[in-house]
């Protein structure tokens, strides 16, 4: 993973119905960007899909939409970390809201914890359903993030990548999207509880994305004022012009700050 680059992420879900439609819609990505020096893209495919995706393109990172804590054996519809590695795939998102009613803080802890002994990269979702008078929500996404990398290692910590990604702003039922402030006071929360955890230095490389509905009009907004390291993008990344210009948004990002620009 490379330290400075920002992380695009296409959470695919379980689309589309077809192989062919797949590498359609891969190989289209594909094209619509030259080399990348800024941003680093990874798509999440049904895992079925990976093998095939992985001969279309090699501008592009894929990872899982899940994974198993343990390597193999009787554990019916699972897929384990070790298996991905296997198939030379180096990410995969982990305790994602649409499955996290399968499993328990400790499994995708086991979760996360599985993937770094398989040298695959979890991408750690978090976010809370929705947000209280109280702020409740604070101490629920606090309370994700530390359960989630218990018995991690500093070492560990800088193969992880977060997600926050509040479950109200996901999807077509979402009440509406973050707002880049909201987000912001999310991603500060979250690297003071891995300060706590892990202390500063071990903290600095942890890469904290925004997820939930990102768009070609809102990607810059959390780029930019949300200072996010990425971003996860669910629906949009099935479409390829639009994807791709979130990639370019990301890609040329800070281009007119340089010092012989205006
Ligand atoms: P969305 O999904 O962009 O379609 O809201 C994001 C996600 O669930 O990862």
């Amino acid at each position: 993973m490379a330290i400075n680059k920002k992380i695009i992420v296409g959470n695919w879900k379980m689309n589309p119905v077809s192989l062919k439609e797949a590498e359609k819609i891969f190989s289209g990505i594909a094209k619509g960007f030259a080399v990348l020096k800024k941003t680093q893209v990874i798509i999440c495919p049904p895992a079925l899909f990976l093998e095939k995706l992985k001969k279309v393109s090699t501008k592009i990172s894929l990872g899982s939409q899940d994974a198993f804590w343990e390597e193999s054996g009787a554990f019916t519809g699972e897929i384990s970390a070790s298996m991905l590695d296997t198939l030379g795939v180096r990410y995969t998102i982990v305790g994602h809201s649409e499955q996290r009613h399968k499993y328990t803080d400790e499994e995708i802890n086991r979760k996360v914890r599985g993937c770094l002994a398989s040298g695959i990269i979890p991408i750690l979702c978090v976010g809370e359903t929705e947000r209280d008078a109280d702020h409740k929500y604070l101490n629920f996404v606090k309370q994700q993030v530390e359960s989630a990398l218990d018995k991690v290692s500093k070492n560990s910590l800088a193969k992880v990548i977060i997600a926050y990604e509040p479950i109200w702003a996901i999807g077509k039922t979402a009440v509406r999207e973050a707002t880049s402030a909201e987000f912001l006071e999310m991603s500060l929360l979250i690297k003071k509880v891995l300060n706590d955890k892990f202390g500063k230095s071990a903290t600095d490389t942890v890469k904290i994305l925004y997820g939930g509905s990102v768009n070609t009009k809102n990607a810059l907004d959390f780029l930019e004022n949300g200072k996010a390291d990425g971003l996860l993008v669910g629906r949009e990344s099935l479409n390829p012009a639009k994807f791709t210009e979130i990639i370019k948004t990301s890609e040329n990002l800070n281009s007119l700050k340089g010092p012989n620009k205006k």
